[in-house]
Parts: C-alpha cells; sequence; structure tokens
C-alpha cells in the first residue's frame, strides 16, 4: 500500500497560538511515561472533587490480579463538574445551542444557568419516580435538548444512564433494558431527523411488552404526536411542574458507575460498556482541552448522536466539564439540502467542527458548490472520528471546507476507551492525511504479531495499549469474566483493540480497520454474529455468513451471504424481505447492503466457516482466494464466487 508522501506541517499562527505546541507535546509524553502517577493526579486537578484523590492508577491487566481503578479515593460530581462549578464565572454564558431539525425553526440556548435548573428539574423528576444512587436508567431519545439533561441529572443524583441509539428496533431496545435490568426509561413522543418522524414511544411500548421489569417510562413532548398514554407512562412536563429546580448532588467515589453504552463485538449480544465517575470525566475533559485546544468563548460542534460514545464524551461530557458553548444538532448534515452543515457553521459561528468520514464522502459527492455558498470563516479547528478517512477526503475536508487554514485533527479511540487515545495536537502535530498520527500523552500504544511478539519501528501489526488510562472502561455490565476474556487474553497482560495498524518511520499511526468480525458502517460498530442472528431468526433462513465490503460513502457495507431452508426460493423479494426483517430486529444501520444466497458455505472440515474466503468474494477480490483444499467442499467457492452480488 503506498501512503501520500505529503505532510502537512502546523501552521505557524496555530504552533504560536496552542496550549501545546511541538516541545510542549514531547515534554508532556515523556512526563507521562516517567512518572504516570504524578502526571494523572497533575491532570485530576482540571476537575473539582469534594475529596480530592491521592492516589491515582491501581490497575493490572494479568488474570491473578486483574483490576483497573482510578483515583479510588476520590469523591466528585460529574454534573457539579459539568454545571454548578461554573456558575460563578459563565453562569450567562451559553452552554448548549440547539439547532432543530428544520432549518426554518429558531435554534433554542441554555445559559449555565439555564442548565442548572432543568437539569435539577430533571433530576428531582427521577427521584420522585423512586430513581436512586446506582439505579440503572434507559435513555431512549432524540437530539433534543433533554437528552443531555436526562444524561447530566443521572449524574447528580448517581444513577446510571444507558443511552440506547434512537435508530435502533424496539427489538434492541428491548435487549438492552433487560440487560442492565432499567425500571425506567426516558422517551419521547417522536423523534425528527432530516424531516421524517421516529416513533420513538411506541418503540418504547413494543418492547415493554417484553420487558416485565420496566415500571415507568417518562415522556417527553418533542413533536407534541398523538401518543398512547399507559399506566406506567408519565409526561415529562407534568412530573417537572411538581418538582422544584434545586437539587442536591450525590457525592460520587470516582469509581462509581457513570453510565453504561452498549456496543457490538466479535460475538454474543452487545457488551454493556460500563463507565465511571472521576477517570471517565476526567478523559473527557483531558482530551477535549488537548486535542481541540478549546478556549472560552469558541463554538464548539461535535455532529455526532448522544446515542454513541462519541456524542457521551464531545457533546456533554468533555465540553461541559471544560465550560465550553456545545452545539446540539437534532437533523441530519445533508438534509434539506447538501449545504445544511455548512449553514449550521456559519449560523452559530462555529469554530470546531468534529464529524466522522462517511458524513464527509456524503458530502463530497455533492459536489463543492453547496460548500462554497456559505462562509465558513469562524471555521479555525477541524476534526474527525469513527473510522479511518480516505486521504481523498481529508484533502478535501482541508481545502475546499476549511479553505487550507484548518488543521484537522483524526482521533482514533473506541466506546471502550473513553476518549481519544491517538489524535494529533493542532498546535503540535504534522498532519498525514489519513493517519491519526500519534498518542496522547498517557497513552502507551504497541504493535504486535500473531504470535505476541512486540514490533518495533516501521511495521503493521494489531494494535495493542499496555498501560491503563483513566478513560478505560472498567467492565462489561453483569459480566466482568467476558471483560477480561475479550480484551485480555489475546495478548496476555496487554489491552487488545480489534484493531490492525500500521506505523511509519515517523512514529505515525495508521489504523487499518478492525481485525475481528466486526465492521464498521458508517463509521458504526457492527458485530456480524448480531446480523447473522437476526437473519436465522427468519423462518426460510437456514444458515447466514456476514461480512464487511468495501462501500463508497460507508466505509463499510453489510455482504450477508444466505443458505435457505429446504423448500424455500431465492428470489429479489426474498432478499428485500429479508433486507426489511435485519432492520425490523436491529434499527436501519444494519440493514444489509447485498444478500447472495448461497446453496453452501465454505466450511472446513470442524465445520468452522472460512470468513477470508467470503470477505475476498464479498469484495470482488476472487483472483487471489488462496488455499481452498481444506474445506470439506472446495466446489462451492465456485459457486459462490459464480453468483456473487455487486
Ligand atoms: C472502532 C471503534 C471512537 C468513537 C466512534 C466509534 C474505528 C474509530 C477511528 C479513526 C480509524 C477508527 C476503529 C475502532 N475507529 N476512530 N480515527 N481512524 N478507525 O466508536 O463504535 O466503539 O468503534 O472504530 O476500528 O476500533 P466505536
Amino acid at each position: 500500500m503506498s501512503e501520500p508522501a505529503d505532510r502537512y506541517p502546523v501552521p505557524a499562527e496555530w504552533a504560536a497560538k496552542a496550549k501545546v505546541d511541538a516541545a510542549g507535546y514531547d515534554a508532556l509524553y515523556a512526563r507521562s511515561v516517567a512518572e504516570p502517577d504524578a502526571f494523572w493526579l497533575e491532570q485530576a486537578g482540571r476537575l473539582d472533587w469534594i475529596a480530592a484523590p491521592t492516589e491515582a492508577g491501581d490497575w493490572s491487566f494479568e488474570q491473578a490480579d486483574f483490576r483497573i481503578r482510578w483515583f479510588s479515593d476520590g469523591t466528585l460530581n460529574a454534573s457539579v463538574n459539568c454545571i454548578d462549578r461554573h456558575l460563578t464565572e459563565r453562569g450567562d454564558q451559553a452552554a448548549i445551542v440547539w439547532e432543530p431539525d428544520a432549518p426554518g425553526e429558531e435554534p433554542r440556548r441554555f445559559t449555565y444557568r439555564q442548565l442548572h435548573a432543568e437539569v435539577c428539574r430533571f433530576a428531582n423528576v427521577l427521584k420522585a419516580q423512586g430513581v436512586a444512587k446506582g439505579d440503572r436508567v434507559t435513555i431512549y431519545l432524540p437530539m433534543i435538548p433533554e437528552a443531555a439533561f436526562a444524561l447530566l441529572a443521572c449524574a447528580r443524583i448517581g444513577a446510571v444512564h444507558s443511552v440506547v441509539f434512537g435508530g435502533f428496533s424496539a427489538d434492541a431496545l428491548a435487549g438492552r433494558i433487560a440487560d442492565c435490568d432499567s425500571k425506567l426509561v426516558v422517551t419521547a413522543d417522536e423523534g425528527r431527523r432530516g424531516g421524517r418522524r421516529v416513533p420513538l414511544k411506541a418503540c418504547v411500548d413494543e418492547a415493554a411488552k417484553s420487558t416485565p421489569g420496566l415500571e415507568r417510562v417518562i415522556v417527553v413532548k418533542a413533536t407534541g404526536a398523538d401518543v398512547a398514554m399507559g399506566e406506567r407512562d408519565v409526561w415529562y412536563h407534568d412530573a417537572a411542574a411538581q418538582v422544584d429546580a434545586d437539587c442536591a448532588p450525590e457525592p460520587m467515589n470516582a469509581e462509581d458507575p457513570l453510565f453504561i453504552l452498549y456496543t457490538s463485538g466479535s460475538t454474543g449480544k452487545p457488551k454493556g460498556v460500563l463507565h465511571t465517575t472521576g477517570g471517565y470525566l476526567l478523559y473527557a475533559s483531558y482530551t477535549h482541552d488537548l486535542v481541540f485546544d478549546y478556549r472560552p468563548g469558541d463554538m464548539w460542534w461535535c455532529a455526532a448522536d448522544i446515542g454513541w460514545v462519541t456524542g457521551h464524551t464531545y457533546i456533554v461530557y468533555g465540553p461541559l466539564a471544560n465550560g465550553a458553548t456545545t452545539l446540539m444538532y437534532e437533523g441530519l448534515p445533508n438534509w434539506p439540502d447538501a449545504g445544511r452543515i455548512w449553514q449550521v457553521v456559519d449560523r452559530h459561528r462555529v469554530h470546531t467542527l468534529f464529524t466522522a468520514p462517511t458524513a464527509l464522502r456524503a458530502l463530497m459527492k455533492e459536489g463543492d458548490a453547496p460548500v462554497r455558498m456559505t462562509d465558513r470563516s469562524s471555521l479555525q479547528l477541524l476534526g474527525t472520528v469513527g473510522e479511518p478517512i480516505n486521504p481523498e477526503a481529508w484533502r478535501w475536508y482541508h481545502e475546499v471546507v476549511g479553505e487550507g487554514r484548518c488543521p484537522i485533527v483524526d482521533t482514533w479511540w473506541q466506546t471502550e476507551t473513553g476518549g481519544a487515545l491517538i489524535a494529533p495536537l493542532p498546535g503540535a502535530t504534522a498532519l498525514k492525511p489519513g493517519s491519526a498520527t500519534t498518542p496522547l500523552p498517557g497513552v502507551r500504544p504497541q504493535l504486535l504479531d500473531e504470535n505476541g511478539t512486540v514490533l518495533e519501528g516501521a511495521t503493521s501489526g494489531n494494535l495493542v495499549i499496555t498501560h491503563s488510562w483513566p478513560g478505560q472502561m472498567r467492565t462489561v455490565y453483569g459480566d466482568h469474566d467476558r471483560f477480561f476474556q475479550t480484551y485480555f487474553t489475546t495478548y496476555r497482560g496487554k489491552y487488545f483493540t480489534g484493531d490492525g495498524c500500521r506505523r511509519d518511520e515517523d512514529g505515525y499511526y495508521w489504523i487499518t480497520g478492525r481485525v475481528d468480525d466486526v465492521i464498521n458502517v458508517s463509521g458504526h460498530r457492527m458485530g456480524t454474529a448480531e446480523v447473522e442472528s437476526a437473519l436465522v431468526l427468519h423462518p426460510a433462513v437456514a444458515e447466514a455468513a456476514v461480512v464487511g465490503m468495501p462501500h463508497e460513502v460507508k466505509g463499510q457495507g453489510i455482504y450477508a451471504y444466505v443458505t435457505l431452508n429446504s423448500g424455500e426460493t431465492a428470489s429479489d423479494e426474498l432478499a428485500a424481505t429479508l433486507k426489511a426483517w435485519v432492520r425490523k430486529e436491529i434499527g436501519p444501520i444494519a440493514t444489509p447492503d447485498a444478500i447472495q444466497f448461497a446453496p453452501g458455505l465454505p466450511k472446513t472440515r470442524s465445520g468452522k466457516i472460512m470468513r477470508r474466503i467470503l470477505r475476498k468474494i464479498a469484495e470482488g477480490d476472487t483472483g487471489t482466494l488462496g488455499d481452498t483444499s481444506t474445506l470439506a467442499d472446495p466446489s462451492v467457492v465456485d459457486d459462490l464466487v459464480a453468483h456473487r452480488v455487486g
């Protein structure tokens, strides 16, 4: 693979004004390695503690004494750090600016003082419904300000939030309610996205049929749609009218859980990734400050959904902990037209825009005109997250969107890592299109070969992290052993990321994508096993194997090989039915892009599906299928190649 030779040096203006320059980065990194505890305790000073921690990391990735704890004698409250502590200095500054789906509608603004009142009120509503410290609250909301209020309200009273993306189906929602045993769900009558309505309350009703433990549903009136209200349902505005706007924050130990967020893995059902209060919040604040060089007064826009970790860390916790003004956008980047995202940038004079490569590729397809029609002079810094960015999209972002003026920070991280681990600093790091560049201070990556041998210098391998950092997940909710087995057994004593990676001669990291059975569709993680399970639930399907395939906009698309039960006939209608089936079972993001009916799948004599071959066929790379002689029936491959869908 050839890499673009070009480097983009730090712009002089950024080198001069940034909080951290190249020498500063080197010094911070060196100190974080030499004295990690002192380094992180110093960083912990970013937060307001009720009792300041005296210990930093207490961790081991070895089975015998496996544990991950940070700042464990510290006490704090996350909502106080995101709200109360800013009130004296910036009570009247906007904390959240909300841009509605429809461009003609007025934005809503909430100052820190108003945010305090909203969050306290929400917290009191939760309390009045019986929610107590440690209880899990499922949040199934569209991108409305109440979503941020709900997260912070949970944090205020020590409840553990579990946000489920509003695009997930009733079944997916039910699984997540049941897994963490939530007795209460917060939802809205409907969501709006790109001019369409999403029937959230109806989905909760559907999910409730299979979640007997669900006792209460709080419904925010978002669109005013006529929805059925049953015995377990409470309108938020009714409940809010009966409580006051002050709520004492619950003192939390740094290691008390803050939230659960479900994410797909290579096997089994989605895992409840658990983050705790002190380490996560500190890491969110630290990375938001360092990577985005945030200054008071800057308008910050992370164009993600709160249903993903990016929204948790960089719409809510990081920016608010840092006293920022965070823009929340209800809609889609390209609705009602391809220029909307840039119109929003202009309307709110956005300083930093943080988005996903998939969105950029979709916008790029519409040409430069919708971008050029807008001003964008407020933009100073650009960011990406979620998947490798192809150099072509990177250059378009840099040249057309940023007019060559704005550095692009490509942030590599995961739901599990809480915040960015590998990313440039705008004032310190020369950029290379497609590379997330170098590790942040405190982050210790390594590349290993299949046998766990450490690879040095310019090389490619599997990416592990050798030392814990405060934002690391602490467990899989309800299954600590699964946590250990999933991340710490592939390479003993190291955190395995699941990503492949190349390191170049300058020590820059180039993430090449997942090396496990996880695919990245539009920056969203999807377990192939999950899609397979959904497919085999259909009565016509005997067996299914799902792999990723290259997709121009989504990065990866979903390619499903399906073997039908005898008596069933393959047809275009059945393929369409199966796509709709998966959509209903999991959600629109899991919809297969291609379904190939296959009389047989390539299996070894012991019955193991050879995915390597299926991946190559889906990619259209049928010339180099490699050794197929170990297959139980090598002839199935010819049939698969002959009937490739594409
Ligand atoms: C996987 C994590 C990080 C929040 C959004 C996704 C891929 C993420 C990058 C990047 C290349 C990236 C990795 C990772 N990924 N960011 N900048 N360059 N790949 O979180 O759903 O937990 O997915 O996304 O493969 O393992 P997630």
